[in-house]
């Protein structure tokens, strides 16, 4: 095991009127369990506002738990170097002044390693970009050449640990086609635990072995994916297979 959650909930107030007076709670993560094996790929699936990129977002510590554990194991102890995370939109998680080197060298310079162009250049050729893109700001790179950039920053430490949050979600068919591909075959390379997000089950089960199901911020289903597609128990998850279906 790599990591294990307990109980792990986050509840964002509601404000409202001028005096912000607290008007209840959304429960975004409401009493999440389960665990993550070494190199397994873990699929999330359900609908928007279920609470999937809290939930990404609690597991890396860029938002704090209302209340519940997080257990990493040895192997994650250094959680900056050691997870990533990709996010569903390129361009508004890259820095709109930074051109693609800066982008590259940046992970780098945020653990205080040093690197050099040998570095950047594996970095582009593991997702298939062309160095000729170096100067580029994102604004001046397609989409799937922004989304491969994302994924080769979440690259540069070598995690152990890839948090995919619906990184295809914004990219049209045929560059979804081969984000996916590049993904796969990154994990064959590699070996790292995926955790990936979609709401899209059709696409967790290309490239999950086991998925849990979400549903207003609980677990409704988990379990080996080739399982959950043959005998589903939840009334939900079975709904989100008619509609791929
Ligand atoms: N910073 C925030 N403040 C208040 N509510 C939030 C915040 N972020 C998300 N939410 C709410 O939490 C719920 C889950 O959101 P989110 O985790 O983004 O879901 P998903 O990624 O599955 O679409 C939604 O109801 C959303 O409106
Ligand atoms: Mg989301």
């Amino acid at each position: 095991m790599i990591l294990e959650v307990k109980e792990l909930k986050k509840y964002y107030p509601i404000e409202r009127g001028f005096l912000k007076t607290g008007a209840g709670f959304v429960r975004a993560v409401d009493g999440v369990s389960f665990s993550l094996a070494e190199k397994e790929t873990l699929g999330i699936v359900g609908e928007s506002g279920c609470g999937k990129t809290t939930l990404a977002k609690l597991l890396l510590k860029l938002i704090a738990a209302t209340s519940g554990e997080i257990i990493f194991s040895s192997k994650l102890s250094h959680l900056r170097k050691d997870a990533a995370i990709v996010f569903q939109d390129p361009l508004l998680s890259l820095d709109p002044r930074m051109n693609l080197r800066d982008i590259l060298l940046e992970p780098f310079q945020a653990v205080g390693l040093k690197t050099d162009g040998l570095n950047i250049n594996r970095l582009l050729e593991l997702v298939g970009l062309s160095n000729a893109l170096l100067a580029r700001l994102p604004r001046q790179l397609s989409g799937g050449e922004r989304q491969r950039a994302c994924i080769a920053r979440a690259l540069a430490l070598s995690p152990k640990l890839l948090i995919l949050d619906e990184p295809l979600s914004s990219l049209d068919l045929i560059i979804q086609k081969q984000i996916l591909e590049l993904l796969l075959k990154l994990k064959e390379e590699f070996g790292m635990a995926y955790i990936f997000i979609s709401h899209n089950i059709a696409v967790v089960k290309k490239i999950s072995t086991r998925m849990l199901v979400m549903f207003q911020g609980k677990i409704v289903e988990q379990g080996a994916t080739d399982e959950i597609f043959s005998h589903p128990r939840s009334g939900y998850t079975k709904k989100l297979l008619e509609a791929v279906r």
